[in-house]
């Protein structure tokens, strides 16, 4: 039986989308798991389960690594933009601002969240193919870029902005025939995709937008798809964009930002080997520069919009067993307090994680089980065939790398409510997410009065 302990001393502290855990995860005399100076299992104790934990020393890691990549490997401007939809916070704002990011949005939820966590609204692009007039509204006003996915974006655009008022600043958002190898679902660069423009339509767009007054076009997006481990594909994109950047241009608009999206994938079982965050860079930072160099074309300030590899391996989920089902020769189910509605992962996209006891993470493994969360789904499968030794009910147990696409993509299924979350850092805890209550999940149900009156 394989053991499935994430600590794995010396791996890649600078690039934390390479590491199972966060890269402060150590053990204390006891051999208890601790990460930012916090042991997991107190943390359970103090702040209740399931709770999100996230490392604030791995979540800056991963910043500081994508700036100092930029910087040494691109010679023109860089912005690099944090993909909130992996993680989307208050706290989470204001830190990757802090660490001179930009934001990429695709709500009003996620807009209003940016904004009071203090990112200025010009390091704010929105995207999303089917913005509400609220959503594109609030954007302008605050002075947000807006990314057009579509004609749907232009017509609306050119209704709202006030005549006479400053334009919308613009990038045009299109798909470049570009395949790589993921999930179907978080495959976006293939031709067949709901978002962007087809390329064919690049031309007539740029076209329809010289010399309009309700826009100025300040950069071209792309982005082919997440949880991406090959590099050639971002090399391609590379390529396609500077055509399209030399387009642009030679059609008179003076468009300056290239934006070639996010992708690079992360580390969620000890098979997985991504490229590391320094490399992912240079290899997109070379192909822009030489795309650009062969066209003859000034560099333009290169953006890239990073979720996953930000924020993944800086999260661990702590849950407390419960229940146990063995059947004779099949299989053993160990059940958790929580599951589906805190990791939608597993059962939306067969994703594997690793996990532990957090208070015996070096034993040795007495069994293989199936870890269950307890939603009213037989999908509802956190892990298949974990290798653990024997936990009783009451154990704490650790998901790794669930800090992206988790709490965002979570749900109230079964009205359960959602987790709290906390930040850990130098061995103090801070709550960044209160835990929902169950009467929370009746604030916004109505009782029609009619009911009432039949008593
Ligand atoms: N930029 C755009 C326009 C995107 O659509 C995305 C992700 C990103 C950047 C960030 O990509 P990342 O660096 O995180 O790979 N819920 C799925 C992932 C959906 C990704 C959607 N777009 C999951 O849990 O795997």
């Amino acid at each position: 039986m394989m053991s499935s302990s994430p600590y794995e001393p010396g791996r890649d502290p600078l690039s934390p989308n390479c590491n199972l855990a966060p890269i402060t995860t150590e053990l204390d005399a006891q051999s208890r798991l601790i990460v930012g100076g916090c042991q997991l299992s107190e943390l359970a104790e103090c702040y209740g389960t399931p709770l999100y934990v996230l490392d604030e020393a791995t979540l800056r890691a991963a910043c500081q690594s994508y700036r100092g990549a930029l910087q040494r490997h691109y010679p023109g401007p860089s912005l690099p933009i944090y993909a909130s939809k992996a993680n989307s916070s208050l706290m989470m704002s204001s830190l990757v601002a802090s660490e001179g990011f930009g934001l990429d949005v695709v709500s009003a939820g996620e807009l209003l969240t940016a904004l009071k966590g203090g990112v200025p609204g010009d390091c704010i692009v929105l995207h999303g193919n089917n913005k509400s007039d609220q959503e594109l509204l609030l954007a302008y006003r605050n002075g947000v870029t807006i990314v057009a996915d579509n004609q749907h974006d232009l017509d609306r655009l050119s209704q709202l902005v006030p005549v006479g008022a400053d334009p919308a600043k613009l990038m045009l958002r299109f798909t470049p025939g570009i395949e790589c190898h993921t999930h179907e679902y978080i495959r976006t660069g293939h031709l067949d995709s709901k978002f962007g423009f087809d390329p064919d339509q690049l031309e007539s767009v740029l076209n329809q937008l010289l010399g309009c007054r309700w826009a100025r076009l300040t950069g071209l997006h792309a982005h082919i798809g997440s949880q991406i481990f090959e590099l050639e594909p971002h090399q391609d994109l590379a390529d396609v964009m500077a055509g399209a950047l030399q387009l642009a241009r030679r059609l008179g608009h003076p468009v300056m930002d290239l934006n070639v999206g996010g992708g690079l994938g992360v580390r969620y079982v000890s098979s997985d080997d991504p490229p590391s965050i320094d490399n992912w860079v240079k290899v997109v930072a070379e192909a822009v520069n030489q795309a650009c160099r062969s066209r003859n074309l000034d560099l333009p300030r290169l953006m890239c919009e990073p979720g996953r590899s930000l924020v993944a391996a800086a999260g661990v989920t702590l849950y407390r067993v419960g229940s146990r089902k063995t059947i004779p020769g099949l299989r053993t189910y160990l059940s958790v307090d929580g599951g589906m509605s805190d990791n939608p992962r597993p059962i939306t996209y067969q994703s594997l994680y690793t996990a532990c006891l957090a208070d015996r993470p070096l034993a040795s493994p007495d069994e293989t089980i199936t870890l269950v969360g307890k939603h009213c789904e037989s999908g509802d499968v956190l892990l298949k065939d974990l290798a653990l030794p024997y936990a009783s009910s009451g154990d704490v147990l650790v998901v790794f790398a669930t800090g992206a696409y988790n709490v965002s993509m979570s749900s109230n299924y079964n009205r359960i409510p959602r987790p709290a979350a906390v930040l850990v850092h130098s061995g103090h805890s801070e709550l960044v997410q209160r835990r929902e209550q169950p009467e929370d999940l009746l604030r916004y149900d109505v009782m029609p009065e009619r009911f009432l009156a039949l008593g």
